[in-house]
């Protein structure tokens, strides 16, 4: 079994990844964490045998003992930094949202494509036990037809937050609550409910005087059928991201818990209550929860699968460029009021640059 050698790009949410590839010793060593912050770098890599820290990017994308070069950096520097690796002939790793517009988005994925190398895009709230629960009663036949689904992504964010100055600016974020946060939930109802087709959306900034959106009121159509209402908030007491997805048979309600939502037990109810006992019996089958399989490590497990040809889940470019779509068609259809049908057509100018839809303040 080969082991991949990650260099991890940002010491901020890459604590997390770390932690994470420590899971999964078998598939993985880092041996590289690069931050222009040295002391933050440091002060992560302690403890950490094994780990150089690195604070010039390029000497990193320059090194040839480097397989999968892990983007944890700012939204701005994520399409740049993945064309640089993957031309290097790394695989990457990149956080969301996978670039800042939907252009860099199809050029990324077709970097993938020329160099032969993997683009997987960060979307770990796709990783857990309670996900993998879901499936299995999709594939038992005991969910039926995606009917309706509702999401809630109600989240505390103040200024200590919007302190970090890439945040809350169109130059730095390249948009809000939409792009930041809601852009895990909107992505699983994708995961269960096939691609969103059509999106109508209302977008405000009603919480801190920031540049960009942290309000949202959107509706989606999906290919399944399934029509879905998704509410966004930056101004919740808490941190809370639900979904639920009512499928003919079933109806699933998630946890609540940000990150890693399927981590948590979810609500899984028949809607002919003599079916509950199959329900239970299918999930009780499922056996116990796996740490190797939740959240960052559920996405790196799947990584690793892929890249030793094995049958896996994986993230694929195509599901992060498909989510760069959404969040263009969002701002679009705030802005003219229009219901936009995806994917788009990338003639369209919103392709280039989704601020074009931003919210102009009176
Ligand atoms: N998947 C999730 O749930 C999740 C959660 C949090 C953040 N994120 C994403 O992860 C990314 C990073 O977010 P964060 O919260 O860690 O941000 P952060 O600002 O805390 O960390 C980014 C790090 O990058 C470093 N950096 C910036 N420019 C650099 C350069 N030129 N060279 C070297 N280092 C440089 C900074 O010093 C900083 O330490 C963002 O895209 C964010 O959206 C994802």
């Amino acid at each position: 079994m080969k082991q991949w050698r990650v260099a991890i790009l940002g010491a901020g949410i890459g604590a997390q990844h770390l932690d994470a590839f420590a899971l999964l010793p078998e598939h993985f060593e880092v041996t590289v964490l690069c931050d222009r912050d040295t002391a933050r770098a440091i002060a992560l890599a302690e403890g950490c045998a094994g780990i150089q820290v690195e604070p010039e990017l390029q000497q990193v994308l320059r090194r040839t003992d480097i397989d999968i070069i892990d983007i944890c950096l700012p939204p701005a520097m994520h399409a740049p930094i993945a064309l640089q690796a993957m031309a290097a002939g790394k695989h990457v790793i990149c956080e969301k949202p996978m670039a800042t517009s939907v252009l860099e988005g199809v050029q990324m994925q077709r970097a993938s494509a020329e160099y032969k190398r993997v683009l997987n895009p960060v979307f770990q709230y796709r990783y857990g036990h309670s996900i993998t629960q879901l499936q299995a009663l999709i594939d038992a036949d005991l969910a039926g037809r995606p009917l309706a689904g509702a999401c809630e992504t109600h989240w505390n964010r103040t200024a200590e937050y919007y302190a970090n100055p890439w945040r809350g600016s169109w130059a730095g974020e390249r948009g809000g609550a939409i792009v930041t946060h809601a852009i895990h939930s909107h992505d699983l109802i994708s995961r269960f409910f096939g691609a969103i087709t059509q999106v109508s959306a209302m977008l405000d900034t009603r919480v801190n005087p920031i540049e960009t959106d942290d309000c949202a009121a959107l509706s989606f159509a999906t290919e399944s059928g399934a029509l879905v209402t998704s509410s966004v908030t930056l101004g919740a007491a808490g941190d809370t991201s639900r979904i639920r997805l009512v499928f003919d048979e079933l109806t699933v309600e998630s946890a609540r818990e940000p990150y890693a939502p399927g981590q948590q037990p979810w609500v899984f109810q028949a809607r002919d209550t003599s079916q509950q006992v199959q329900v239970d019996q299918c999930l009780a089958a499922v056996g116990e929860p796996d740490p190797k399989q939740q959240g960052y490590a559920g996405q790196f497990s799947a990584l690793a699968a892929h890249l030793a040809g094995e049958q896996s889940d994986m993230v694929s470019a195509h599901d992060g460029l498909r989510s760069l779509e959404l969040i263009a068609a969002i701002y679009e259809s705030a802005r003219s009021g229009v219901r936009m049908a995806l994917p788009l057509d990338l003639s369209l100018s919103i392709c280039e640059d989704w601020s074009a839809g931003r919210i102009v303040s009176d």
